[in-house]
């Protein structure tokens, strides 16, 4: 009889462990099957599928395209690839903000249909309803504060968010009230490193970091820009790990050049 080793899922409870023991928090986007079961593998502790599929897999400019149903298919196929990460699944612009029936039946559909673990949405006290709506039928929900893509329009630019006094208070006393409402963590996006490492201080909740320092209790970044496949998005606060558009472009345009040489298939290739 073989003993299989059984993996030990993440869970909203590990990753206020990992914070009350001074771990740190990684976290990483998948959209799709193969992806996320290499960024599993790795070791990774949770997954977001981010509307950033929106950008990434579609191509299109802003996050705001991306429907509910496409959400729904690229977070069961992640869900698909892993065994061990916490999957996490942005509810998209549009299926939350109206009111908070609507942010409930959105948070229901990602649950009962793809298998994840929690959903992530965007803003502060303006939502606070849908999240403890969202919580009241036992759905974990992840905040998202600072730069929030699906407000892109209303800030007009994808600056540093909250350099001013009166947004990094407002950011604060949201961060506060997503903890109250009984959020289990919040990511915070393109702030000062000081403010970030403050909030995290003063919430108990894990604060993950993107272009927010590394005084938080986690960092993500989208994996497409650190693998280096998105060569175009080079902020500062991004540290690419591998050149794969580079390689890819190259591995791709030998095979091309094979074919054409009739290299390729040879024998040991044929039946
Ligand atoms: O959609 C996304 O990828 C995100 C991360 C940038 C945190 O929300």
């Amino acid at each position: 009889m073989s003993v299989q080793k059984e993996i030990k899922r993440v869970t909203t409870k590990t990753l206020q462990e990992m914070k009350n023991k001074g771990e740190k928090i990684s976290m990483l986007t998948a959209y799709d099957f193969s992806m996320a079961r290499m960024v599993d593998e790795a070791g990774i502790d949770v997954i977001l599928v981010g509307d950033s599929a929106s950008n990434v897999m579609a191509g299109h400019e802003t996050t705001l395209p991306i429907t509910l149903d496409q959400m729904i298919y690229h977070a069961s196929s992640v869900i698909r690839g892993t065994s061990r990460a916490l999957v996490v699944v942005d509810l998209p612009f549009g299926s939350y903000q109206g009111n908070s029936k609507e942010a409930l039946t959105s948070a229901i559909r990602v649950m009962k249909e793809t298998g994840a673990h929690a959903i992530k949405l965007e803003g502060g006290e303006e939502v606070v309803e849908s999240v403890k709506r969202i919580l009241s039928a036992g759905v974990p929900v992840m905040g998202h504060l600072g730069l929030t893509p699906q407000s892109i329009y209303k800030f007009g630019t994808y600056v540093v968010r909250a350099r001013e006094e009166e947004e990094a208070l407002k950011l604060i006393h949201d961060a506060h009230l997503l903890q109250e409402a009984g959020c289990f963590a919040i990511v915070i996006e393109k702030v000062p490193a000081t403010l970030a490492e403050r909030v995290a201080r003063e919430v108990s909740i894990p604060i993950i970091g993107i272009g927010a320092g590394g005084g938080v209790d986690g960092q993500v970044l989208v994996l497409h820009d650190m693998l280096g496949i998105n060569t175009e998005f080079k902020p500062r606060f991004l540290r690419t790990y591998l050149n794969l558009h580079e390689q890819i472009v190259g591995a791709i345009g030998n095979y091309v050049k094979d074919v054409k040489s009739k290299d390729f298939p040879n024998e040991s290739e044929s039946y």
